[in-house]
């Protein structure tokens, strides 16, 4: 066993050392991000056991937001005449075998002063939000057990995107389209705009991944090899 061997060693320990040290400090960088003032997107975890789900209701909330923002309240407006033989839209407009659905969204469910709700809508105590109008009219029975709404629901997404923002739109303030959270293409944007935590997570998995890589391949000389290394072919070539 020459110095050569030694060298190699102490250098493949080395470059381990750094890349475990690396993925300390991407750990940290993950964990104590510096917080935006205003997260774009908030998820409270009640109890670990519950993750699965919250990750299920994250995606969904991502993909209606999504779904939202590329929805058309004109086609939503069309999607609306399988509502009309019961509601009517405009402001101020009678209620119906339904109630009138001028300002419903964002708004506490059953408010509707002039309409005699059922007792399940009654006693549904919910509020209007997106998610929440989005699965009723998807399937009003599931999200209102006993609701007097005779309605199937809608079957494609799309059509709930479209006609949430038409119903938007049936408003003197509308309601806040739901923040779409940061795509990895804004990321590397925001990341110039000043949000260094990216970069940083950026930075920190790069160099993990250089350093690793470095290690591993010093490792596999040491164990496969105890000659000294070839000279990359590119330098073997006489000038
Ligand atoms: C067959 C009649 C009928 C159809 C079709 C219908 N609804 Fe309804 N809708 C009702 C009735 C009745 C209620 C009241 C339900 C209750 O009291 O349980 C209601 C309640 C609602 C509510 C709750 C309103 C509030 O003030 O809390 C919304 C929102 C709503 N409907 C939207 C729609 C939309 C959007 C469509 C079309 C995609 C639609 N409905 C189709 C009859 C209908």
């Amino acid at each position: 066993m020459g110095d050569l061997f030694w060298n190699k060693l102490i250098g493949a320990l080395l470059a381990s050392a750094l890349a475990i040290f690396g993925i300390r400090e991407l750990g940290h960088a993950l964990i104590h991000p510096h917080e935006p003032a205003e997260p774009g997107y908030k998820i409270a975890i009640a109890d670990e056991g519950d993750a699965t789900e919250i990750a299920v209701e994250a995606v969904e909330e991502i993909s209606l937001a999504q779904r939202l923002s590329e929805a058309s309240a004109s086609a939503g407006e069309r999607v609306a005449k399988k509502c009309a033989a019961c509601h009517s839209f405009d402001k101020d407009g009678a209620n119906k075998i339904g109630p009138n659905l001028w300002n419903v969204l964002g708004n506490p469910s059953a408010s509707n002063a002039g309409f005699g709700y059922s007792p399940a809508m009654q006693g549904f105590g919910g509020t209007w939000d997106y998610e929440t109008l989005n699965a009723f009219l998807a399937n009003p029975k599931a999200v209102v057990p006993g609701t007097a709404m005779s309605f199937a629901g809608l079957k494609k997404a799309k059509d709930g995107a479209n006609i949430l923002v038409y119903l938007r739109s049936l408003s003197d303030a509308p309601l806040a389209l739901p923040a779409l959270p940061i795509s990895l293409s804004d990321a590397s944007e925001a990341a110039d705009g000043g949000n260094g935590i990216i970069e940083t997570i950026v930075d920190a998995a790069e160099a993990v991944f250089d350093t690793a890589e470095d290690g591993a391949e010093a490792l596999a000389d040491v164990i496969t090899d105890d000659e000294p290394a070839e000279e990359p072919a590119t330098e073997d070539q006489p000038e």
